[in-house]
């Protein structure tokens, strides 16, 4: 069994083998094991960790969680091997049961401290309110990707956006050029290219790239909605239509900054390529 010769696949093969699930590009998504297992048969220390939650937190109203985590890179090395760390532009992708997208450079993973939680460090129930998405008491398990954003304080700028919870599979993906910045694009458009993905395709799609909460096309919808109503629904999804599960942009950024984010934005999914278009059918109406 070849498997066993490979001494970096800690886990595997005791608890991955029939756990490798086909994906569409032919490239494998893993899927995670449950904690109580990773514990047991791991060679790896949960640590706690103590972040200021971005769930939970408001400008100005920080709120702090303990939580039992795993280092990201040690876990990524027991269950991809060290290869993931070949290349920085590739990205890992963290999927949620329902859907949600989550792809972190391998670049960010390798830069700052990033941990796989899995549980409370205070026993309470493993759960968060999310302001920014107005929902109350969500399951965060079976893991919640944090980063010790205390250490390090820029990462508290970009909000929840790459804090994906519910976490069951991860799978190393190349970078979506092809989708974000296709043949003809301007190479100055990558830094909008960074940001919808980071900010917007968790949910959403570009063409066929990206996650499946809320699958609609942002090339197509852009075109569909006037500059003014694109403003104010990305800066405040919630005042335009109570209740949405759409966070808004980062309230943590600065707002000449986060106005400028909108705009920037809009201006990049109307110069790429329309792929696939089919008028009207995108249905979400704030
Ligand atoms: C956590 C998931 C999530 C993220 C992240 C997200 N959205 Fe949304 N978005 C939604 C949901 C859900 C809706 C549907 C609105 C509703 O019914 O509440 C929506 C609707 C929309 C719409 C349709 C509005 C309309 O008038 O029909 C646009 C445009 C949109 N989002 C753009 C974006 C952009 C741009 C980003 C990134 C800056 C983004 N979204 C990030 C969940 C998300």
């Amino acid at each position: 069994m070849s498997l066993h010769l490979v001494p970096r696949v800690l886990i595997c093969p005791a608890l991955c083998l029939g756990l490798w699930l086909g994906a569409p590009d032919g490239a494998q998504a893993l899927q995670l094991p449950k904690p109580a297992d990773l514990q047991a048969q791991a060679r790896l220390q949960a640590k706690e960790v103590t972040v200021i939650e971005p769930h939970l937190s408001r400008p100005g109203q920080e709120q702090r969680r303990s939580y039992r985590a795993y280092p990201a890179p040690a876990l990524l090395d027991g269950l991809l091997g060290p290869a993931w760390r070949a290349s920085p532009e590739a990205e890992i992708e963290f999927r949620a049961l329902d859907g949600f997208v989550s792809r972190i450079p391998v670049a960010r993973l390798l830069q700052y401290p990033a941990f796989l939680a899995f549980a409370r460090a205070d026993g309470q129930a493993f759960q968060v309110d999310n302001h920014g998405q107005n929902e109350r008491q969500v399951p965060l398990g079976p893991y919640y990707l944090i980063w010790d954003n205390i250490t390090v304080p820029q990462l508290r700028a970009d909000g929840g956006a790459q804090w994906p919870y519910q976490v069951a599979q991860i799978h190393l993906r190349p970078y979506s050029q092809a989708a974000l910045l296709p043949a003809g694009m301007a190479p100055r458009w990558s830094e909008q290219a960074r940001a919808v993905q980071t900010y917007c395709l968790s949910c959403h799609q570009i063409n066929g790239y990206g996650g499946d909460k809320m699958p609609l096309n942002l090339a197509l919808r852009a075109r569909e909605i006037e500059a003014g109503q694109w403003q104010r629904w990305l800066l405040n999804p919630a005042a335009v239509k109570p209740g949405t599960t759409m966070p808004p942009l980062p309230p943590g950024l600065p707002q000449t900054q986060r106005e400028a984010l909108a705009a920037q934005l809009r201006d990049y999914l109307l110069a790429l390529p329309l792929i696939e278009p089919k008028p009207g059918s995108t249905g979400a109406q704030p």
